[in-house]
């Protein structure tokens, strides 16, 4: 057998979670929080609000020229979203397995998207794709800061 060796290393990092009007109609944000707190990650910021539309469109600012722009941002202001600061290891990458691929169809068994979604226009949460989105979205949506 081969010798391989592991790098044990971590970052510590804090990403931003939205559970989306479906996920809140559907009453599952106890089971999305459950998953993440299950997962090891701590829970450091998380507010039931009914989203402003010009943050969302900001949020969304990257797919201001895609077909789905609008409709995204209809949706993600149709009804109470849960925003979310999640904090721990490697955080950003481990929420974004966590969640599954963006088309749910496309996503893991197991996975948040996988087990609990179907369609990509309802697919339940929106996770920070990098270090850098996860800076600008905690400070779009936390802006007042988190709470741990
Ligand atoms: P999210 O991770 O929140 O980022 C952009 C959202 O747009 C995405 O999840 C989907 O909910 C939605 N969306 C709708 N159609 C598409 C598409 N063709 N490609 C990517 N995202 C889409």
């Amino acid at each position: 057998m081969g010798s391989e060796k592991v790098s044990s290393s971590f970052v510590n990092e804090t990403t931003l979670v939205l559970i989306k009007p479906g996920g809140v109609s559907r009453g599952l944000i106890g089971e999305v929080t459950r998953r993440v707190e299950a997962r090891g990650l701590t829970i450091s910021g998380m507010k039931l609000i009914n989203a402003p539309r010009e943050t969302v469109e900001t949020h969304y600012a990257e797919h201001r020229e895609r077909p789905f722009f609008k409709d995204v941002c209809d949706y993600l202001t149709s009804g109470p979203i849960v925003a979310m600061a999640v904090s721990g290891p490697n955080a950003i990458k481990a929420i974004r397995t966590m969640m599954g691929a963006t088309n749910p169809i496309e996503a893991t068994p197991g996975t948040v998207r996988g087990d609990l979604a179907l369609t990509i226009d309802d697919n339940l949460t929106h996770s920070s794709d990098g270090e850098e989105s996860a800076a600008r979205e905690l400070g779009l949506w936390f802006s007042e800061g988190m709470v741990k």
